[in-house]
């Protein structure tokens, strides 16, 4: 494994995109990032005091496409059961992979496939201070608890988890790990927008299904999103 830590960068996923070298485990950490990137191109706010890192996962592995939904929500999952160990509090896991807590976002994931290797990113509000837009739909733990934290034992933490985790998952451990996530699944029970390119439908949302879609209830009928 080896760490690259920065003051400022752009952007901790663009950076081990970019490097040609990289091997699993690499991890890259930011203070603060100029351009952080979040899902569907959306901006990634990057304020020192939250855990701004990258790491690696070798494509090797060999993860079907069909299982790449999993993978998602696996990091999620795992996120999830290392803040539990930071401070036990209710967060929800939000199909596909971002967290919550207080119905606001602690956490956001983005997975980028790059030649052989997955690039995961994770931004995690942690010491941050939210600045006033975001306060009503963002949290970090420090706001939560008062407490400030040391930054990069809790990426240590993370990382680490994340990697037995993912052993646990190649041993065949899906059902289980699938069980505990639909006891914090933040949609199950809500009303749910869904659009898809020709048209757009409201449902309650259900249960996280073994394929990873999530089950939702549209009139009488049930559906399945990914
Ligand atoms: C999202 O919820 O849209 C995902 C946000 C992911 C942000 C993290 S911060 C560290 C890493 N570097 C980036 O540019 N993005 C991810």
């Amino acid at each position: 494994m080896r760490i690259y830590k920065f003051d400022e960068i752009d952007s901790t996923n663009k950076f081990l995109r970019e490097k040609e070298d990289v091997i699993e485990g690499d991890l890259a950490i930011a203070k603060v990032q100029t351009l952080g990137r979040g899902r569907r191109g959306n901006k990634w706010v990057s304020t020192e005091g939250a855990a701004l890192f990258s790491f690696v996962l070798k494509h090797d592995i060999e993860i079907p496409e069909e299982e790449y939904m999993k993978l998602s929500i696996l990091i999620g999952y795992s996120l999830l059961y290392s803040l539990k160990k930071i401070e036990n509090l209710d967060y929800k896991f939000k199909w596909t992979n971002d967290l919550y807590l207080d119905e606001k976002k602690i956490s956001g994931i983005l997975v980028e496939k790059i030649r052989d290797n997955y690039i995961i990113g994770i931004g995690l509000n942690i010491n941050n201070l939210n600045l006033e837009e975001a306060k009503s739909i963002a949290i970090s733990l420090r706001e939560k608890t008062g407490k400030t934290y040391d930054l990069e034992k809790v990426i240590a933490t993370v990382v680490e988890d994340f990697y037995n985790n993912f052993q646990e998952f190649k041993k065949g451990k899906w059902k289980e790990i699938l069980e505990k996530i639909n006891k914090v699944n933040y949609l199950y029970g809500k009303r749910i927008n869904i659009v898809t390119f020709d048209k757009e439908e409201s449902g309650i949302a259900g249960d996280i299904l073994e394929d990873g879609m999530l089950e939702v209830f549209i009139g009488d009928e049930i559906k399945k999103y990914n």
